[in-house]
């Protein structure tokens, strides 16, 4: 018992924000291609995409997926609002803020089509499946075009994530083709199944057999009901927009409170100082001065490439949160002037020094120049190894693993 509380426990040192943000995203990310695959089964035929949907919906309608799911959305939606709070320095030149706009941008556009299927049936008993939804999209409406969008953002936004997760494992070098083959294939076939469904429906439409057993008030609701969802739809929006107006006042508020507690300076080591509001990270203070930084895994400890060592008194720092004590025992360091930068928010002047040279920016740990073609020379060749490489591989994070091994090549 004793252990399995100490087991949870460690868990839950170890579990950061961001990797609950990751498990909720994969799990979107499951029905995501799960819905594009159906969507895929229009190239077939619309009766194709109704035994698709039917097999969709029974699974993820099942109450402990359903809860699931729903938990899942909420929860990286909110861990989305408070990143856009939280996140006081971003990286412009990478991908993370497109990654957070493309994000924050999903719940605002799938909004409507949610109340209209989802709640519709909850409330109502509508039947909204592919022959109505494809009604509604290309024949009473332009709503396609947002539904493209849609699904356009929401595939590139699971994609970085993905990406993100996987580039560091050992079989993603051997499996990114064909991960990139399904990228590019499953939005490929699902936007044309959609387009074929729609062609379809567009055509049946003037079937007077096709109307009656597809367009009933049963299945699509009376306009009353679809006033009420859409006011429902509205006010939910204006409720989404007015979290992220909340978000980014607060914001500004913290910028202002900040301000007022005053500025401290942080010292290098190397001569350099550069002057930031208390509350920042020391990363953030890095990114923010341009003052070159390791940080291999982009500020959300997970490595320890962004270690510094404070020179003088650390006892007036802020203790450790949960997440950097956990991953300084991980790497072993039991110094107390040994802390993350990316984690570590000073509230007084701070002198310290990097303890990993700042060259390596990705973790990828892959050569950026592009082959050549074979040429013959003559060479010297040097066998070099390193030795206890193996322990090294065992007892240190991946990511410090990759980051020593680049820098050992370099
Ligand atoms: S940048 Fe990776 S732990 Fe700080």
């Amino acid at each position: 018992m004793a252990t399995a509380f100490s087991r949870l426990s460690e868990l839950v040192r170890a579990t950061s924000m961001r990797q609950v943000r990751l498990v909720c995203g994969v799990i979107l990310f499951s029905y995501v291609v799960s819905h594009f695959l159906n969507h895929a089964l229009g190239n077939i035929s619309v009766d194709a995409m109704e035994i698709g949907v039917y097999y969709h919906t029974a699974f993820w309608r099942f109450l402990p997926i359903a809860i699931v799911f729903y938990t899942a959305a909420l929860t990286h939606m909110g861990l989305g609002i408070y990143a856009l709070y939280q996140r006081r320095q971003f990286r412009w030149r990478t991908i993370e803020p497109l990654q957070l706009v493309l994000g924050l941008s999903i719940p605002a556009l799938v909004m409507a089509h949610v109340i209209g299927v989802r709640l519709g049936y909850t409330l109502y008993g509508h039947q909204k499946l592919y022959p109505q939804e494809l009604y509604l999209f290309f024949v009473t409406s332009n709503r396609i075009w947002t539904m493209t969008i849609l699904l356009i953002i929401a595939w590139v936004h699971g994609c970085i994530g993905i990406y993100f997760w996987l580039r560091l494992k050992p079989f993603f070098a051997r499996a990114a083709p064909y991960l990139l083959a399904a990228a590019v294939l499953i939005p490929t076939l699902s936007l044309l199944g959609v387009y074929q469904g729609g062609r379809s429906v567009q055509i049946e439409v003037d079937d007077g057999e096709w109307r009656a057993h597809n367009l009933t008030r049963r299945q699509l609701g009376s306009t009353a009901e679809a006033a009420t969802l859409d006011r429902i739809t509205g006010g939910l929006t204006i409720g989404y927009v007015g979290l992220l107006g909340l978000a980014l006042a607060a914001r500004g508020v913290r910028a202002l409170r900040e301000r007022r507690r005053g500025m401290i300076a942080l010292s290098y080591g190397n001569g350099k100082t550069v002057r930031v509001p208390k509350g920042l990270s020391v990363l953030e203070a890095s990114l923010r001065h341009n003052v070159p930084h390791a940080s291999v895994c982009g500020g959300r400890a997970r490595c320890s490439t962004c270690r510094i060592r404070i020179i003088g008194d650390h006892a007036a720092l802020p203790e450790p949160s949960q997440r950097e004590a956990f991953v300084l025992a991980r790497v072993g360091t039991a110094d107390p002037s040994i802390r993350l930068a990316c984690q570590l928010r000073p509230d007084s002047d701070l002198s310290f020094f990097q303890l990993f040279t700042p060259h390596t920016h990705s973790a990828d740990g892959q050569a950026s120049t592009s082959a050549r073609i074979g040429q013959e020379r003559y060479l010297v060749s040097l066998f070099v190894d390193m030795r206890g490489s193996t322990q090294l591989a065992e007892k240190r994070l991946p990511f410090d693993t990759v980051f020593i091994v680049n820098r050992f090549l370099g």
